[in-house]
């Protein structure tokens, strides 16, 4: 089995496949970690929210629309989908801690240590054990079928972390799009906060703060955390 980091558009299904889709986010990854590795304070603080928005909206469309096809498709599916949702699940986890610690936590750089630990070993077993799998089972016109399925759930999908919402559906599915309605309010205004004068900066981080309150309550719904397991259930 080869991993897909070695295979050519083509030999991936072309440029509409799930797969061709995915390595090209995981690169855009690559660069964002290196960026990051060399950053500090504000700049540090903006490459993380960059890495948020593409991973968090990446991986709630693999849980919702692509795991659950390795699961049908693969008889090991089940051992294979738990381990990056356990992966995941750390990932919302360490983000949640970075964000409600701020920039001066003594946590924090082991912390964001930790966090490019795992998303690089969440990229590796995607592209080196499970895309391959998944490429065995699945026909070309399928897995541009399931790109285009995956494209469109990503772009609905949250783009902060939620670490009490279920990583399998139904509980996923049905909180994604509320979730991802209040985060992408949440980045319009955050970003509206860093370029208005100082003195209506105060009224957009309290709207901030409100939504993200929002956010708390649709998470703890239980029927956003349905579907669980308890590796990932919190
Ligand atoms: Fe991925």
């Amino acid at each position: 089995m080869r991993s897909i980091a070695d295979q050519t558009d083509d030999e991936l299904g072309g440029p509409g496949s799930v797969l061709v889709r995915q390595r090209r986010d995981h690169v855009e990854l690559d660069r964002l970690l290196s960026e990051l590795d060399g950053a500090a304070g504000v700049a540090q603080e903006e490459v993380l929210n960059r890495i948020d928005r593409l991973v968090f909206s990446h991986a709630f469309a693999e849980e919702t629309v692509l795991w659950p096809v390795i699961r049908r498709v693969l008889p090991d599916g089940d051992a294979l989908t738990l381990q990056v949702e356990e992966e995941h699940q750390e990932v919302n986890e360490l983000v949640t801690a970075l964000e409600r610690d701020g920039l001066d936590s003594p946590e924090r750089p082991a912390r964001l240590r930790r966090l490019t630990e795992v998303l690089r070993e969440d990229v590796r077993d995607e592209e080196d054990v499970l895309f391959p799998r998944l490429q065995e089972a699945l026909s070309a016109a399928e897995l541009r079928a399931l790109g285009r399925r995956w494209e469109l759930m990503r772009r609905i999908s949250p783009t902060r972390p939620h670490p009490t919402v279920s990583r399998r559906p139904p509980g996923n599915a049905l909180s994604g799009l509320p979730l991802s309605l209040i985060d992408r309010t949440r980045d319009v205004v955050d970003a509206g906060v860093r370029r208005v004068p100082d003195r209506f900066a105060p009224a957009g981080r309290a709207l901030s703060q409100g939504l993200a309150g929002l956010a708390g309550l649709v998470e703890r719904l239980p029927l956003s955390r349905t579907g669980d397991g308890p590796p990932t259930s919190r």
